[in-house]
């Protein structure tokens, strides 16, 4: 059983599409796996996804209506065995909670699993409109179908 948490700031945009997105995946795949996610932000705690990302993934079929926002805990490094990060903000948060190597290497931007190394973003689409959700959309759907194509082929993670 492998579990996945998707990390982004606030837990209501991004990182619960890439958790309804790779939830659906893993379903339709009968792959043991676990997804999550969190955030950083206090002040979203317990609040459902944002409309316009519950909109667009219904949009592909995707429910992510149940969600609600919960805030990063140390334990989770020892929880699961991939955290995966929308952006450098992210990532250094959780970096600075990490406990030790074992706790950082677990940690990877999202992005890298399309393109490794280059620790591109995943912008944050909070300020932004229709457009900069369904980007967040597609890259989103691009790395998650990344993460299921090497998850059959046991090559991660
Ligand atoms: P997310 O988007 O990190 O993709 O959930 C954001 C949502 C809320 C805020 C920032 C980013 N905020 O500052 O309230």
């Amino acid at each position: 059983m492998v579990k996945v948490l998707m990390v982004c700031l606030g837990n209501i945009c991004r990182s619960p599409l890439a958790e309804g997105i790779l939830r659906e995946k893993i379903k339709k795949n009968n792959l043991d796996v676990i997804v999550e996610s969190c955030g950083f932000e206090k002040f979203h705690e317990g609040d459902k996804a944002d409309r316009r990302a519950i909109d667009i993934a219904r949009l592909n079929t995707v429910d992510i209506s149940n969600h609600r926002a919960r805030l990063f805990k140390p334990s989770f490094f020892d929880y699961y065995d991939k955290i995966l990060v929308m952006d450098e903000n992210n990532y250094r948060m959780v970096m600075a909670k990490a406990r030790n190597e074992e706790d950082k290497i677990k940690v990877d931007y999202i992005m890298n699993l399309n393109n490794p190394g280059l620790n591109r973003p995943v912008p944050d689409p909070y300020y932004g409109g229709r457009a900069q959700f369904e980007l967040t959309f597609k890259m989103l759907d691009s790395a998650t179908d990344k993460i299921v194509e090497l998850l059959k082929t046991n090559q991660w993670p």
